[in-house]
């Protein structure tokens, strides 16, 4: 059985992908069997792995179209972690525009994973900045939910805002998800700003941050300029080091083993 995490904000570029990628990478090295599949249309994922061109097969498929198996939609990590990836393929605002109008219930990427991806230890959904049916889709699908905020006042208002509606959205499709945790992302201990607000927010809201911090990192975008992982790329770096003991931070709070879900 697998445990599905999905990195969800209504705030866009707070570090979602960068840590759904390197969450999962974290699992695979870790000896973990991993799904990543990218449920955003800018496809950030596909290009966080430097893969070029147009990519046939993919979410749109996963989404809409099961007769096509799922292990048709799967990519192979090259770099030998045993990583398997699903890509965003949609290539133009219609193709978006199609899926969505198809896409006419909160379940049905739940259902596809339930049938067909049973097999991986986790699976990680990359989820775009909104609560859109995608969005939906891919909070109905999952276990937990890892919600990334930069501590900057205004990325604080809006974790305030999206926990009320997250939490209507978690009663209507999900009510057995979890929060495993809000992340703190992109932090320059040399700022007082984010040390005041990363202070603020342990006092105020305390086990539901996650101990570990993920802190403003250069070789973060410089590994996603090559198509990297900052986990492949630089295994000894401020950044890698943070992702793989927030990894083993998941493992121990939900006691998390090969073949159990979240429990
Ligand atoms: N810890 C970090 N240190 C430095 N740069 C980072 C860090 N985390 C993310 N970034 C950079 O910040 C930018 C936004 O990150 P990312 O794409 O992961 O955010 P996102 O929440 O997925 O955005 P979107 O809402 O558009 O999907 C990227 O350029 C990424 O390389
Ligand atoms: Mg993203």
């Amino acid at each position: 059985m697998s445990t599905t995490i999905v990195f969800s904000s209504e705030k866009g570029g707070v570090g979602k992908t960068t840590s759904a990628v390197n969450l999962a990478m974290a699992f695979a090295i870790g000896g973990y069997k991993v799904l990543l599949v990218d449920m955003d249309p800018q496809g950030s994922v596909r290009f966080s792995f430097g893969v070029k061109g147009h990519k046939e097969l993919g979410t749109r498929q996963l989404l809409t179209d099961h007769s096509v198996p799922m292990k048709k939609l799967v990519t192979h990590d090259e770099s030998g972690q045993g990583l398997d990836y699903i890509f965003a393929n949609f290539d133009s605002l219609s193709q978006e525009r199609d899926v969505l109008a198809r896409l006419s219930s909160p379940e049905i990427l739940k259902k596809r994973l339930d049938m067909e991806a049973g097999d991986y230890d986790f699976i990680i959904l990359d989820s775009q900045a909104s609560t859109g049916m995608l969005a939906l889709n891919a909070i109905a699908a999952s276990d937990l939910v890892v919600l990334p905020l930069q501590c900057e006042s205004l990325a604080v208002k809006s974790l305030k805002r999206y926990l009320v509606a997250f939490k209507e959205i978690q009663l209507k499709h999900n009510p057995d998800l979890r929060i495993a945790g809000i992340l703190l992302t992109m932090y320059d201990r040399n700022l007082e700003v984010h040390r005041r607000i990363c202070r603020q927010l342990y006092d105020t809201l305390h086990d539901s941050v996650f101990k570990t911090i993920i802190p403003d990192c250069k070789e973060i975008p410089e590994a996603s300029a090559l198509g990297q992982s900052v986990i492949t790329y630089r295994l000894n770096s401020i950044g890698a080091t943070a992702y793989i003991r927030l990894s083993k931070e998941i493992l121990d709070r939900f006691k998390l083993r090969p073949g159990m879900a979240a429990s």
